[in-house]
């Protein structure tokens, strides 16, 4: 239980669901600071209870002033940056005719421009010394496409293009920064709480593991992204979706 030991973490969209999931398994395994990052402060104190090594800050992944605020505030507290999760994002559903503008910018801003603003003020952080892993959250809509999701599809599709671009941009000059994405299968998260149990119920048919994911599923394979016995994997996209996209 002690995979993460000595390394410093962010994870941003920390608060609930998949973030929070994946901040509680790192201090589990032994994290010496995870900062979780979100604009809702309202679990940071019950979260520092739980796990003393979990440090909520109120930062808005769109916002790049706050972004390099954090990054600098980091490296102060810690001197380095060792793993960085890209996690937060949401959803604004509509069939392409009926989506706004508002709806797509919005998505693209926090799931796409947010991914973007982190790797950017956290990757030469990890550059500098050498070493770090970068691991972001895509979707099983990245991949397949889904009705009335294609601004989250398009940020998700993104999300596994700069992963593979950055894994080789960030591997130069002899720096092992690793890059790589997870992409879960429909978890039940607050996320979805509004997806009715008729639209989840053909998904689970449609998946040979017979189930959809649990928040503890996605964050196992975040922490083997993250973690060392991951050290010659860069580039990848696991899916973590019990054999739904295939
Ligand atoms: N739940 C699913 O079925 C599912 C499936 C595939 C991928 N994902 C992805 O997993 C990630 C987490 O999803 P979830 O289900 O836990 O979502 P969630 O809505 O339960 O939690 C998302 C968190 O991100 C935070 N957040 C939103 N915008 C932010 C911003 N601009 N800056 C900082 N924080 C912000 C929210 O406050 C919230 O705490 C997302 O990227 C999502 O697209 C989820």
């Amino acid at each position: 239980m002690n995979r993460m030991k000595d390394k410093v973490c962010v994870v941003t969209g920390g608060a609930r669901g998949i973030g929070r999931g994946i901040a509680e398994t790192f201090a589990r395994e032994g994290a010496t600071c995870v900062y979780a990052l979100d604009m809702n402060d309202s679990e940071f104190a019950a979260l520092a209870k739980a796990y003393p090594a979990i440090k909520g800050v109120v930062v808005n992944v769109t916002d790049g002033a706050a972004v390099e605020a954090f990054v600098q505030r980091a490296v102060a507290e810690h001197g380095r940056i060792d793993v960085l999760v890209n996690n937060a994002g949401i959803t604004k559903d509509a069939l392409v005719q009926k989506m706004t503008e508002e709806m797509w910018d919005a998505v693209i801003n926090v799931n796409l421009k947010g991914v973007f603003l982190m790797t950017k003020y956290v990757a030469p952080v990890m550059m500098e010394k050498g070493a770090g892993s970068i691991v972001s959250i895509s979707s099983v809509v990245g991949l397949d496409g889904n009705i009335g999701q294609s601004n989250y599809a398009a940020t998700k599709g993104g999300v596994v293009a700069m992963t593979k671009g950055w894994a080789r941009e960030f591997a130069r000059k002899g720096a092992k920064v690793r890059v790589n994405c997870v992409s879960p299968g429909y978890t039940r998260t607050p996320m979805i709480e509004t997806v009715p149990e008729k639209v989840l119920e053909p998904i689970i048919a449609r998946t040979p593991l017979g189930r959809l994911a649990e928040i503890q599923d996605i964050a196992n394979g975040v922490l083997f992204l993250s973690c060392d016995e991951s050290a010659f994997v860069t580039g990848q996209v696991l899916r973590v979706d019990g054999g739904l996209v295939l």
